[in-house]
C-alpha cells in the first residue's frame, strides 16, 4: 500500500456500530460481552478452550490435555480422538438438520442442486468406500484438482471421513504447478473433473491432470477418479482412471467415520512464500475443527435460518474453513457457486442472491472493486434485502470500497465482517463481531477471542500508536499451522525466527505490517516480505521469477508487485535476455504465457519490462524496493548509496 493510502486511512475515523436490533439478537451481543469473552481466553486459555471443544464438537475419546506448547511446537486437545467429517456432517442426521439443506450449489450453465444433511453423508460415505477399494488407507495423501461442483466438498469430507489427508489445488493452477504439488505431498490418489465451466469456457482439468502425470511425473499417483462435469473429449487411462459415476453405482453407503487422534494430519495446503518452492501448510484435525467452527460461528453470529454464501474457491484456505468444514461443522446451509461474473451475465452473483433469499455473503475486496466498476445497477435491480451479514478478506480494503460495499449491498444495514487471516491461521484472527464490534471503514478491528496479537518491532517490542509494525501473534492457538510439509526447518524459519523477543519469546510472523489507532484499532498495510497480493491471491515473487527464468531466453528476472486499482497488485516483471535474444512484443506475450503455463492465469504479469541490467547492492543483491518505485511510476524513495551502478536507474526508467 502506497503512502499515500496509508496517510488517507489514517484519517478514517467513521465508525459503525451495530444496531440496537442486530445486537439484540446475536449471540455476542456487545462489547462488554466480546471483552468478557476475550478477558477469560487469555486469562485461563486452556480453560477458554477447553470449555468449548467440549460444547461445541463431538468427541470419541476426550483429550488429557488442552495445550502442550513446546514453542514453535503446538499441541492441542492432546489424546483426544474425534473426526471432522463426522462433526461436519452424522452428529446433525440424530437431529432436526438431518434434512436441512447443507449445500446449496448454484452451477453454470444453469444447472443447481441442493443437497440435504442426509444426502451429502450418504454421497461422503460412497466416496469414501470407493476410495479405499481404490487402496487409500488412513494417512494416505489424496490430490483434489476439481472445478466448483458438490463433489469437490464430498471428496473433501470423503478424505477426512477415512483419515487420508487431502490436498487441495486450485483449478486455475498449471499442470505444472499441480505436478510440483502431488510430488511434493506424494498423492496416492487425485480426483478431478472432466473438466469445469468458468465464464463460458470449459476448463481442461483432465487433460492438465494427464499432463501432470506423463513420464511418470507423480510417480506417486497410483489411481485417478474422475467426475463427469462438462462432457469435454477427454482419454480415460486404462487401469488409473477411474470415472466416479460408475464406481459410485456400487459403492456401499455405510462408511463409519474413523476416528483420528486430534493432532492428526488433516490436509495440506500449498501456498506462495518468499522462495520459490510453494510450501505445504499443515493443519491437525482437533484444533482446526475447533477453530473454524468457532469462528464461523461468531463472526457470522450463525442462525438456523441463514443462507450462507462465502464466494472463494475450495481451492483456497478461505473455501476449506469457510464453505466447508466451519459452516458444515456449525449444521449451516453453505452455498456453492460455480459461476464468476462475466460479459454474457455481469449481474450473476446478485441473481443467486436473490434466488436463495441469502443471508451472509463473504467475498474479497478486489470483487467488490469490480462490481464497482460494474455499477450500482446491477445489485439494484435485484432485491438484496435477505441480506443481514457482508464479510470480506484476502487483502485490505481501501474506505471507499467499504463505503460502496455497506451503502449499495448492504443497505446501509448490514455490519461489515473485514477478516483478517492466512493459510497458516486456518481461521480468523483479526474480526469484528458483527453484534458487538462498531466497525471502522479498512480496519479488521480486534483480535478473535484467544488470540493474542500485538504489532511489534524487529525485538519484539510494541510500537506506539499509529506507528507501523510488524504483526505478530504471541499465544498458540488451536488452528495454527503446524509444520511445513517435509521440511521443518522451512516452519522455523519463516514464522519463527524474523522476530527475536529479548526475552526468548515465541511470536508468530504472520509477514504482514501493521498499525494500531488511538482506539486500538488494527490496520492491516499488506505484506512486508516478497510476497504479492494480486486479486486476493497469494503470489511469491521469487515463484514468478523462476517461471520466468525457466523459459530459454531469460538470463535474470526481478519481479515486484504493482498498485493496481482493481486487482490490488499486479505482476510487474524487469527481464534481461540472454545475448542472442531480442526484447520485443511477440517475446513478452510469449513470456507472458509461460508463466501462465508454469503456474496458472493468475500469475499472467501485468507488465514486462526488458533491460540490460537489475538494480543490485555491491554484495549482489537485487534491489527489489527500488524496482517496486520504478514499477508503481513513483520516485525512487530512500537510500541508493548501495547501488553498483547509479546509471542502472535512468536505464530502468526509459525502459
Ligand atoms: C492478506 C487468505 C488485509 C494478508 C485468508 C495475509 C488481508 C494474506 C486480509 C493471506 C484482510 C487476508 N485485510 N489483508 N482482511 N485477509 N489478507 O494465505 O496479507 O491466501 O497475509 O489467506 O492475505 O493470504 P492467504
Amino acid at each position: 500500500m502506497s503512502e499515500t493510502n496509508i496517510e488517507s486511512i489514517l484519517q478514517e475515523h467513521r465508525t459503525f456500530p451495530p444496531s440496537s436490533d442486530f445486537a439484540a439478537n446475536a449471540t455476542i451481543g456487545s462489547m462488554e460481552k466480546y471483552q468478557e469473552l476475550y478477558n477469560k481466553a487469555a486469562t485461563d486459555p486452556e480453560g477458554f478452550w477447553g470449555e468449548l471443544a467440549e460444547k461445541e464438537l463431538h468427541w470419541f475419546e476426550k483429550w488429557e490435555k488442552v495445550l502442550d506448547w513446546q514453542p514453535p511446537s503446538a499441541q492441542w486437545f492432546v489424546g483426544g480422538k474425534l473426526n471432522l467429517s463426522y462433526n461436519c456432517l452424522d452428529r446433525h442426521l440424530t437431529t432436526w438438520r438431518k434434512n436441512k439443506a447443507a449445500l446449496i450449489w448454484e452451477g453454470e450453465p444453469g444447472d443447481s442442486c441442493t443437497l440435504t444433511y442426509a444426502q451429502l453423508h450418504r454421497q461422503v460415505c460412497k466416496m469414501a468406500n470407493v476410495f479405499k477399494q481404490l487402496g487409500v488407507k488412513k494417512g494416505d495423501r489424496v490430490g483434489i484438482y476439481m472445478p466448483m461442483i458438490p463433489e469437490a466438498a464430498i471428496a473433501m469430507l470423503a478424505c477426512t471421513r477415512i483419515g487420508a489427508p487431502h490436498s487441495v489445488i486450485f483449478g486455475g493452477f498449471s499442470a505444472e504447478a499441480l505436478k510440483t504439488r502431488l510430488v511434493d505431498a506424494e498423492a496416492k490418489l487425485v480426483v478431478t473433473a472432466d473438466g469445469g465451466f468458468r465464464k463460458d469456457k470449459i476448463v481442461p482439468l483432465k487433460i492438465a491432470v494427464d499432463e501432470a502425470l506423463a513420464d511418470n511425473g507423480a510417480p506417486s499417483v497410483e489411481n485417478v477418479l474422475v467426475v463427469q462435469r462438462t462432457k469435454n473429449e477427454i482419454q480415460m487411462q486404462e487401469g488409473r482412471d477411474h470415472w466416479w459415476h460408475d464406481l459410485e453405482k456400487d459403492a456401499s453407503a455405510n462408511c463409519p467415520a474413523e476416528p483420528m487422534d486430534s493432532e492428526d494430519l488433516l490436509f495440506i495446503l500449498y501456498t506462495s512464500g518468499t522462495t520459490g518452492k510453494p510450501k505445504g501448510v499443515v493443519h491437525t484435525t482437533g484444533g482446526y475443527n475447533l477453530y473454524t467452527h468457532i469462528t464461523t460461528k461468531w463472526t457470522f453470529d450463525l442462525k438456523d435460518t441463514d443462507v450462507y454464501w462465502c464466494t472463494a474457491d475450495v481451492g483456497w484456505i478461505t473455501g476449506h474453513s469457510y464453505i466447508v468444514y466451519g459452516p458444515l461443522s456449525n449444521g449451516a446451509t453453505s452455498l456453492m457457486y460455480e459461476g464468476a461474473p462475466r460479459p454474457s451475465n455481469p449481474g450473476c452473483l446478485w441473481d443467486v442472491v436473490e434466488k436463495y433469499g441469502v443471508t451472509i455473503f463473504y467475498t474479497a475486496p478486489t470483487a467488490i472493486r469490480a462490481f464497482i466498476k460494474m455499477g450500482e445497477d446491477l445489485p439494484k435491480a435485484r432485491d438484496l434485502s435477505s441480506l443481514r451479514i457482508l464479510g470480506t478478506v484476502g487483502e485490505p480494503i481501501n474506505p471507499e470500497a467499504w463505503m460502496w460495499y455497506h451503502r449499495v449491498i448492504g443497505g446501509e444495514k448490514c455490519p461489515i465482517v473485514d477478516t483478517w487471516w492466512q493459510t497458516e491461521t486456518g481461521g480468523f484472527m483479526l474480526t469484528p463481531l458483527p453484534g458487538a464490534t462498531p466497525t471502522k471503514p479498512g480496519s479488521a478491528t480486534f483480535p478473535f477471542p484467544g488470540i493474542v496479537a500485538d504489532i511489534v518491532d524487529l525485538d519484539g517490542n510494541p510500537v506506539g500508536e499509529n506507528e507501523g509494525g510488524y504483526l505478530v501473534v504471541k499465544q498458540p492457538w488451536p488452528s495454527m499451522i503446524r509444520t511445513v510439509y517435509g521440511d521443518e526447518a522451512r516452519f522455523r524459519r519463516t514464522y519463527w525466527e524474523h522476530i527475536k523477543p529479548k526475552n526468548g519469546q515465541h511470536f508468530y510472523f504472520a509477514g504482514d505490517g501493521a498499525r494500531r489507532d488511538a482506539d486500538g484499532y488494527f490496520w492491516v498495510m499488506g505484506r512486508v516480505d516478497d510476497v504479492m497480493n494480486v486479486s486476493g491471491h497469494r503470489l511469491g515473487t521469487m515463484e514468478v521469477e523462476s517461471a520466468l527464468v525457466s523459459h530459454p531466453s531469460v538470463a535474470e528476472a526481478a519481479v515486484v508487485g504493482r498498485p493496481n486499482a482493481l486487482k490490488g497488485e499486479e505482476v510487474f516483471a524487469f527481464v534481461t535476455l540472454e545475448g542472442n535474444y531480442q526484447g520485443s512484443d511477440a517475446l513478452k506475450s510469449e513470456l507472458m504465457q509461460h508463466v501462465v503455463q508454469e503456474i496458472g492465469a493468475i500469475a499472467r504479469p501485468g507488465e514486462i519490462r526488458f533491460t540490460d541490467v537489475l538494480p543490485k547492492t555491491r554484495s549482489g543483491k537485487i534491489m527489489r524496493r527500488l524496482l517496486r518505485n520504478l514499477a508503481a511510476g513513483e520516485e525512487v524513495a530512500g537510500d541508493t548509496s548501495t547501488l553498483e551502478d547509479r546509471s542502472v536507474l535512468d536505464q530502468l526508467r526509459e525502459g
